[in-house]
């Protein structure tokens, strides 16, 4: 790391969910920040903001907002993504985007640090963040294949309305006051702001995010069958999944079932695999009903693992719970990461 180097960076959706936690990260200095320029649309623009105790007028993100930028956070939605981000890595900056617009593209190395960071290497101005359940779920899934090799995952999630931004959760709270006071909940949002019906959160389950493809599968559950492959380079490892929004603010909990290649592991060596691997905590006993929750992993930077268990039939099968804050490794922490990556490795 070129330690004495600081760098001028942009984050684009800066007063975002997602913003908003990039760049608390980026106070904590994982490596130094010359000048930070805010951009949001125009609707934002001209708002106030503090980084490092200096206050920020937040500007409209153009064309024209990249010049000097070392580093370009996206974080405003596919759309602002595939409008600018070509406009700021013109411009000379290296983006780190966080919306689904590049995941897929094979020019575009797909990074969570604890699993695949040389990846970065290979860029070629744009380096995307995988989605939040994909992040937490591989991160578990990484020393696991390490150790005995992966043959098949299969997931359901149980996933925070933070997931769909500032406008999901002021619409859960709002919900939950209005069931309360035994008034009409009004639902404009979830379980997809982009499909034509929509269901209220509070109180209940959805077992749809983001919209559905024709092969009866949502989007979400794609981006994790096929992001998964992707960062593990892994394309024949088979997996499965089904999302479900429930009515919790922050961190997604997800319910893996994995099969390993290797047909002869012991439970107590899996979870000691588990134990060690890269930015997870195993909290697991159930003796003391010992296991993580959304609310006990809200803020923090780890992958959270619990429940872990044999399969009774599946002599390679075996059973875990997964909890992390959708919005910090899930996506604002694992985008800095990246970009603190760049920046050991002399990349930028
Ligand atoms: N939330 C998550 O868990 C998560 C995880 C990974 C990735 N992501 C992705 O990150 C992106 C942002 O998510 P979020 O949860 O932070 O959403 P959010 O809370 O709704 O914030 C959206 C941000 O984008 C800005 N924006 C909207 N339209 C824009 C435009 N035309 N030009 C410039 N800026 C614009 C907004 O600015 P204004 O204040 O001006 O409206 C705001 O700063 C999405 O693409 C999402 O898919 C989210």
């Amino acid at each position: 790391m070129t330690m004495n180097k600081k760098y001028n960076v942009a984050v684009v959706g800066a007063t975002g969910a997602v913003g908003q936690k990039i760049i608390h990260y980026l106070e904590e200095k994982p490596f130094q920040v010359n000048n930070i320029t805010l951009l949001s649309s125009k609707r934002s623009a001209g708002k106030k903001m503090t980084f490092d105790g200096k206050e920020i007028t937040v500007k409209e993100a153009t064309s024209d907002s990249f010049k000097d930028i070392d580093i370009a956070f996206f974080s405003a939605g596919g759309a602002v993504s595939k409008q600018l981000a070509p406009e700021a890595v013109k411009s000379g900056a290296i983006v780190v985007d966080n919306t689904s617009a590049y995941r897929m593209d094979e020019n575009v190395p797909l990074v969570v640090p604890e699993v695949n960071a040389e990846d970065v290497k290979n860029h070629q101005g744009i380096i995307a963040n995988p989605n939040c359940s994909t992040i937490q779920m591989v991160v578990a899934l990484k020393p696991i294949q390490e150790a005995y090799g992966l043959n098949r995952v299969i997931v359901s999630t149980y996933q925070a309305v933070s997931g769909a931004g500032l406008a999901a959760q002021d619409e859960l709270i709002e919900q939950t006051k209005q069931f309360l006071n035994e008034e009409e909940m009004e639902a404009n949002i979830l379980p997809a702001g982009a499909d034509k019906k929509h269901y209220p959160i509070a109180f209940n389950a959805l077992p749809q995010i983001d919209v559905f493809d024709e092969s009866g599968y949502t989007k979400e559950e794609l981006k994790m069958i096929n992001e998964t492959k992707k960062i593990m380079h892994e394309p024949s490892l088979q997996v499965a999944a089904t999302c479900v929004r429930l009515p919790v603010l922050t961190s997604h909990s997800e319910s893996v079932y994995v099969e390993t290649a290797n047909a002869d592991v012991d439970v107590e060596d899996f979870r000691n695999t588990l134990k060690n691997g890269a930015g997870i905590i195993v909290e697991d006993d159930p003796s003391t009903q010992t296991y993580p929750t959304p609310l006990s992993a809200s803020n923090k930077k780890e992958v959270f693992v619990g429940r872990i268990r044999s399969d009774f039939d599946q002599n390679n099968g075996f059973h875990f719970w997964v909890v992390s804050d959708n919005l910090v490794k899930g996506a604002a922490w694992n985008t800095v990461q990246i970009a603190e990556t760049l920046v050991k490795n002399n990349l930028v």
